[in-house]
């Protein structure tokens, strides 16, 4: 069968295009170059970001789906287009961490770098406008933003993908420290993970140097930043 083709497009995001397609439950995503951070304040570009965001992405949930972990993904259909189930986005962003960095070391004064003695699964309320601010299940029950049966798939899925990519990471020298997801619900109201997971989402750190192969390099001026796109994704084989 052929894939479904592009139509309108119905959304574009900070890294990404989005279009409706001829079959009414998948949209394509079209990966940018375009770099943001801290809520859009510093802006850029990342030669050739979008593509290995793509292929990175489309690996990553290929992996998952053959283990289980149901997301979007329906085919990667060229350089730097992505078929998916169409969902409805939940508000609810989870960030999972292992190892401090970014924000949590902000809010805990731990250095970078302190090992977690377990995984953490935080939640953002999505919304650009507010700067996406840290929230907790009761906020996301009182506010209706997912119900206690959703956020329980969502919370068990967080800790799911941060196993397989902790142990698919390290396996390729490389560590995982914290990622983001997003999640929504299909029209029969199943609960799937969306969105992409990509150096843009993840902070990955080469095991033997801590050097840092992620967005921080852009976020924090370090240089090399498309080399460290390149780098992850021929460590993962994309
Ligand atoms: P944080 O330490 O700034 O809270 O970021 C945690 C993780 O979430 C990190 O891997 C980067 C990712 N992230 C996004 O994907 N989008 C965002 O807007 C932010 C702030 C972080
Ligand atoms: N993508 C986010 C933004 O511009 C922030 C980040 O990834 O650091 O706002």
């Amino acid at each position: 069968m052929n894939a479904p083709t592009k139509t309108d497009m119905i959304a574009e995001g900070k890294a990404k295009l989005i279009y409706n397609t001829t079959d009414p439950d998948c949209v394509i995503f079209y990966f940018k170059d375009d770099a943001t951070a801290f809520n859009a304040q510093k802006k850029g570009t990342i030669e050739s970001k979008g593509i290995l965001n793509n292929k990175i992405s489309a690996l990553f949930f290929k992996e998952l789906k053959e283990r289980g972990v149901e997301n979007h993904f329906i085919e990667q259909l060229s350089e730097r287009e992505m078929l998916v189930r169409k969902l409805e986005i939940i508000p609810v962003e989870t960030v999972t961490r292992n190892i401090v960095a970014g924000s949590l070391q902000k809010r805990t004064g731990k250095p970078e770098g302190f090992e977690l003695p377990n995984a953490i699964v935080e939640y953002y309320y999505k919304d650009d406008g507010l700067g996406d601010p840290m929230i907790n299940d009761e906020h996301i029950l009182t506010f209706g933003w997912a119900k206690r049966e959703e956020l329980d798939v969502i919370h068990e899925r967080a800790l799911q993908v941060n196993e397989f990519l902790k142990a698919y990471m390290g396996e390729r020298g490389i560590l995982l420290v914290d990622f983001k997801l997003e999640f929504g619900r299909t029209k029969t109201g199943e609960v799937l993970l969306g969105d992409e997971i990509c150096p843009d989402t993840c902070r990955f750190w080469d095991a033997k140097t801590r050097k840092k192969l992620d967005k921080d390099r852009f976020r924090q001026d370090l240089g090399d930043v498309e080399a460290a796109y390149q780098e992850i994704a021929s460590r993962v084989g994309a």
